[in-house]
């Protein structure tokens, strides 16, 4: 007898509650091929689509190992057999070489209610008893991220240049790969330049949709039509493009970038923005509401003047906040003079974070190419110095400096208050 049409129908999602998990890196350590085999199977649901997930064998020992010489993922997930003093002496190991911000979720195979809240009170963000289902762990990450209390996801890095045509393009997307690139971390750039923005055409993507369709329709703007928007350069790096047409003005009100920004930063741990050399209601109040700025200058007058006044602007405004990190382009430019950058950072009272030397021939190569400076010249300094200045505006380079016991690693946080 055939088969009805309802025998054949295929099986009934289960799960219709679970968010999607945001755009993070996850690596997985495990003891068991059980578990392993299931958190793979997670990784690859649609629900999970974002993620980039790692798996490997090896459980808690494998992970302090790993992370000694590595830096720490949004989420470390690992696997122990260990009961409750050998558990607990190996979290304070992982915890010294966990980085600011990275959750730990700790699948265990005791169900014991004590040692759950002992590892809650030491700042472990989940504990999972083994075994358990794909939607258990799916769900499980998706509400880690995305409870309304818990902090937005994304830290915003933006790039202004102060003075037309210095570098700041060139720097942010640089800067923005490198991030992806050196810690495995997925970033999306958004390019603020409307008219003639160039991240497509840095990274030699053609997109055809991008920020200006967010623009147009601000009620209809979320996760998932964000998602539609975005170029994907690869697994890591998204960019929502600008149109870079001339078909039609951009006279934009202060708020317009909003709900994009909120839906962005909600969804992946950094945010890259490239902000045109314009002084509108919009770029200011983007400029504000940054995590982290970083201001290109070059070495000439105006550029300092200039640079000076955008600092006060942001003194002024962000009276709270650390003040913008400085890079100064294209110096030693042939016959140019130049004011030097140690006269540059006494006039502006403001170290200056990194100076990148006049290179014609490679930044010229790059872009024609649409490649980053260090696919052209893979051992080339300024490769170096993206990658530092990714350390740096990321957060890392500073908690990576004090990783021990004092560090603001996920435990040290909460262990005081677990002594008191
Ligand atoms: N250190 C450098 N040496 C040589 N050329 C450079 C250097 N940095 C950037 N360039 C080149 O300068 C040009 C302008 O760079 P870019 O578009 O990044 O500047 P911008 O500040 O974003 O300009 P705009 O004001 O148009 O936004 C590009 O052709 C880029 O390749
Ligand atoms: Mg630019």
């Amino acid at each position: 007898m055939p088969e009805t049409p309802d025998d054949m129908a295929p099986m009934i999602e289960t799960a219709p509650d679970i968010r999607p998990v945001p755009r993070i890196a996850v690596q997985a350590f495990c003891e068991s091929r059980e578990v392993a085999a299931i958190i793979e199977a997670a990784a690859g649901d649609r629900r999970m689509a974002k993620a980039h997930v790692k798996v490997q064998m090896g459980g808690m020992n494998v992970a302090i190992e790993f992370y000694h010489g590595a830096p720490t993922p949004n989420l470390v997930v690992v696997e122990t057999h260990a009961v409750r003093e050998e558990l607990l002496d190996q979290l304070d190991r992982l915890a010294e070489v966990c980085d600011q911000g990275t959750k730990v979720f700790v699948i265990g195979h005791v169900n014991d209610v004590l040692l759950f809240r002992e590892l809650m009170r030491r700042g472990v963000s989940e504990y999972v008893v083994a075994p358990f289902g794909i939607f258990d762990f799916i769900r499980s990450i998706a509400d880690l991220y995305g409870s309304t209390a818990s902090a937005p996801l994304g830290r915003t890095i933006g790039f202004f240049g102060t003075k037309g045509g210095c570098g700041a393009s060139t720097i942010c997307h640089n800067v923005a790969w490198s991030i992806t690139t050196s810690y495995d971390q997925p970033v999306v750039l958004v390019d603020l330049d409307l008219p003639f923005g160039t991240a497509g055409i840095d990274f030699n993507q053609d997109p055809t949709l991008g920020i200006v369709d967010a623009l147009a329709t601000p009620d209809r703007v979320d996760d998932v039509f964000i998602d539609r928007l975005l170029t994907r350069f690869d697994d890591r790096l998204s960019i929502l493009a600008a149109p870079a047409t001339l078909d039609r003005t951009f006279d934009l009100a202060e708020m317009s970038f909003d709900p994009i920004f909120d839906v962005v930063r909600a969804s992946v741990p950094a945010v890259v923005v490239d902000i045109p050399h314009l002084w509108t209601s919009w770029t200011k109040r983007t400029l504000r509401q940054l995590d982290e700025i970083v201001i290109v200058a070059v070495p000439d007058l105006a550029s300092l003047r200039n640079t000076k006044n955008v600092c006060d602007f942001l003194k002024q405004t962000r009276p709270n906040d650390a003040a913008p990190r400085l890079i100064i382009n294209m110096a030693g430019m042939p016959k140019r003079p130049e004011i030097k950058p140690e006269d540059f950072a006494r006039a502006l009272e403001l170290p200056i974070l990194s100076v990148i030397p006049f290179e014609p021939a490679l930044f010229g190569t790059a872009a024609n190419n649409g490649q980053m400076i260090a696919e052209v010249e893979a051992k080339h300094p300024i490769g170096e110095t993206f990658r530092s200045i990714a350390s740096i505006v990321t957060g890392r380079s500073e908690v990576r400096r004090q990783k021990r016991p004092s560090s603001l690693s996920f435990l040290a946080r909460l262990r005081g208050k677990a002594a008191g």
